[in-house]
């Protein structure tokens, strides 16, 4: 089959080798195979060409976290009835069978059907990005309508969705990007205000634009600097939640510092919950889905023949919404 596969560490240019002659791969125990329509790729698969995330696999390997397509093979112990039906989810990168192929694994308790009237593009960049803002903000933080949310890193795959989802539930969404065109994208995908961290201070800005009160729940899927200035900008107690380190690293909290304002700090990441949750999640979220909620779902779409190319516009902060890979 054909593949992108990552055949020696470094930046995703010298990294990603296109070739057309991978094995097949084969389902193990409770996986599926899966003939891929699109992949949905991230920052991780750029971390994982550099060996910078814990879960890079040896090489040679196959990235892309996530994808949408056609179940055409199951493993042992998963019910054969499950072939051709039309799946998304999170792939099995970790073993190096990642989506950024005509064919890749993924574990069969772990997918789901595409939402009705959601392309494979749209699904391919679905799962990660909004499961993991439905577990941050409404599982974890227990968003209400009458939160405020600032969302950093707002423009990219995890703030996107995170911006979408907080307007679903109803809250006011303050989203910081840096630069016209991103803070513009913010605009666009639903954000009340927003605040270019390229020219404004987060936290002086967010003060202002809630009366002095600071923000309910911050998403902080940056990390570094901006991390820093989105938890002093927490209001007294809010909730303050961990997702990613863009930046390069993770935001530094003395947890002394939650004491007097009464912060919650909240780590969210989808991965080990029972099944039950996810499929609430699956249910809310294709709920706002088909009320129209979510208007930029697996936005920036690029050819098979172009994957390094994607992953090279990740690298270079370019993500505006989500990057995916149309592949058939
Ligand atoms: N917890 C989970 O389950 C989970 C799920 C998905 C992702 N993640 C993690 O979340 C992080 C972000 O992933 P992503 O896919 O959202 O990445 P992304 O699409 O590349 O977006 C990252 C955003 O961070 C902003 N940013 C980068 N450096 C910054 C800085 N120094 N100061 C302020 N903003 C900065 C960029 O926006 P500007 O250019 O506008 O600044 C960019 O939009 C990664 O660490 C990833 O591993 C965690």
């Amino acid at each position: 089959m054909h593949a992108w596969r990552v055949t020696r560490f470094g930046e995703p240019a010298e990294a990603l080798t296109f070739e057309e002659d991978v094995p097949a791969f084969e389902p193990g125990p409770g996986e599926v195979k899966i003939r891929v329509e699109a992949a949905g790729l991230g920052l991780p698969d750029v971390f994982m060409c550099r060996n910078g995330y814990p879960l890079t696999p040896p090489l040679p390997f196959v990235p892309g976290q996530e994808a949408a397509g056609a179940v055409v093979a199951v493993g042992e112990g998963v019910d054969p009835a499950m072939i051709g039906r039309r799946v998304f989810g999170t792939t099995a990168f970790q073993a190096g069978r990642g989506g950024l192929a005509q064919e890749c694994l993924m574990a069969a308790g772990a997918v789901y059907d595409l939402p009705e009237g959601m392309t494979a593009v749209q699904a391919a960049g679905f799962y990660i990005p909004y499961w993991t803002a439905w577990i941050g903000l409404v599982r974890r933080a227990a968003l209400t309508p009458r939160d405020v949310v600032l969302v950093l890193g707002a423009s990219g795959s995890s703030g996107c969705a995170a911006v979408q989802l907080a307007k679903a539930v109803g809250a006011h969404v303050i989203a910081v990007a840096g630069g016209p065109e991103k803070s513009r994208f913010c605009r666009e995908i639903g954000a009340d205000d927003v605040i270019d961290h390229r020219s404004e201070d987060i936290a002086v800005r967010t003060r202002a634009l809630t009366g002095g009160r600071g923000a309910d729940v911050v998403y902080d899927p940056v990390g570094g600097r901006a991390g820093r200035a989105g938890f002093e900008a927490t209001a007294f107690e809010g909730r303050f939640v961990v997702i990613g380190f863009a930046s390069g690293e993770w935001v530094r909290i003395d947890v002394s510092e939650t004491l007097f304002p009464n912060i919650s700090l909240v780590g969210a990441l989808p991965g080990a919950f029972p099944r039950a949750v996810y499929d609430r999640a699956h249910r809310e979220l294709s709920d706002y889905w088909r009320r129209g909620a979510f208007t930029h779902v697996g936005s920036q779409v690029f050819d098979f023949a172009d994957g390094r190319r994607a992953i090279e516009h990740i690298a270079a902060g370019a993500v505006q919404g989500k990057v995916v890979v149309r592949v058939r």
